[in-house]
């Protein structure tokens, strides 16, 4: 991405906040590619709602969810050129600014919900949002908002052991470490959309996946696959990101309300993170068409043997600042 002002529209406006009333509201565009009902979605819909309810309506978030505005190729160039004003896109998204953004995808490098929570208030991760990369892109990083752990997931048969994996193809969302993840499996991988991903499933373009049970459930994945492990070998979070020069341009005493339903949403987004996704999988359980493996501690382990190599291709990359800032957290 090349560095860019605000864009046409993404400019906002100098106008003073009595000029906005809820009949002429300020209009913050927010899009994203998950379902109304996933973790994400609520909690979108919450933030514009905690909006409209502390600006009296005189600030109106726009949500578009399920990839309708923007999919997750184009949604950060519409962030950057100001089409759209907030994204919440999966971190790894972030590559194409910045490759440390994939911390996220290296494998087991989370223990638990409280290690990622204690990385989202760490200095690292400040660091992270902060940095030029972004501002240089015309982005400021607002909040972290987690999903969940992800877990493996295809068509031939259960995911146990390495072996398993050999000759196989899956869906990856982005950048070379989850590339590296697969090829260190034996697999193969694609990048593929998000919202493009259940029919790729479907026609076989791809054997399988990997995605928190949330993601799973919401997007009827479960329908279009046979097998799934309870792996646990890397994450999906989000993080919260706006046009800056918009941003920047809203009137102060309106941002200010805005912010502070950004932070109760976001609040609201690690409450409801670990309950929506335990509900997705007891869902997807109760579908009765997926076959869930359980694995064992052990069987976890060897996978996360198995997936060293990719600490030592990508440990300079991330950066070993990043790595050991998120170790230090367990
Ligand atoms: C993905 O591509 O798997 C993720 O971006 C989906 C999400 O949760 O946003």
């Amino acid at each position: 991405l090349a560095a860019c002002g605000g864009g046409e529209e993404g400019g906002g406006s100098n106008k003073s906040s009595e000029e906005y009333t809820a009949e002429n509201p300020l209009i913050i565009k927010f899009s994203h590619v998950t379902a109304i009902d996933s973790v994400k979605g609520q909690a979108a819909d919450k933030f514009a709602q905690l909006v409209d309810e502390k600006t009296e309506g005189k600030v109106k978030v726009e949500v578009y969810p399920s990839s309708q505005l923007y999919g997750d190729n184009d949604e950060l160039d519409a962030l950057v050129s100001g089409n759209v004003h907030m994204i919440a896109p999966s971190v790894t998204k972030m590559v194409k600014i910045d490759p440390r953004w994939q911390y996220v995808d290296m494998p087991y490098l989370f223990e638990d919900e409280e290690h990622v929570q204690a990385f989202f208030e760490s200095d690292v991760a400040k660091e992270l949002m902060n940095s030029d990369a972004l501002a240089a892109n015309d982005i400021k990083g607002l909040a972290f908002w987690p999903n969940g752990f992800k877990h493996f997931s295809n068509n031939k048969h259960p995911l146990v052991t390495v072996e398993d994996f050999k000759g196989l193809k899956f869906r990856a969302q982005a950048g070379q470490v989850l590339e590296a993840q697969f090829e260190t499996l034996g697999a193969g991988s694609a990048t593929i959309a998000f919202g493009e991903t259940y029919a790729a499933l479907q026609q076989g373009t791809v054997d399988g996946a990997e995605n928190p049970y949330n993601n799973f459930d919401t997007m009827k994945f479960y329908e279009v696959q046979k097998y799934l492990s309870t792996s646990q070998h890397g994450r999906l979070d989000y993080a919260i990101f706006v046009n800056k020069s918009f941003w920047e341009s809203i009137p102060a005493d309106l941002l200010a309300p805005v912010e502070e339903a950004l932070a109760e949403a976001t609040t609201y987004a690690q409450e409801l993170a670990a309950e929506e996704n335990a509900k997705s999988l007891e869902n997807v359980k109760a579908s009765g068409v997926v076959e869930v493996y359980e694995m064992t501690q052990e069987e976890r382990d060897a996978l996360k043997e198995a997936l060293q190599p990719v600490y030592e291709e990508f440990e300079e990359i991330i950066t070993p600042e990043l790595i050991e800032g998120i170790n230090a957290l367990r």
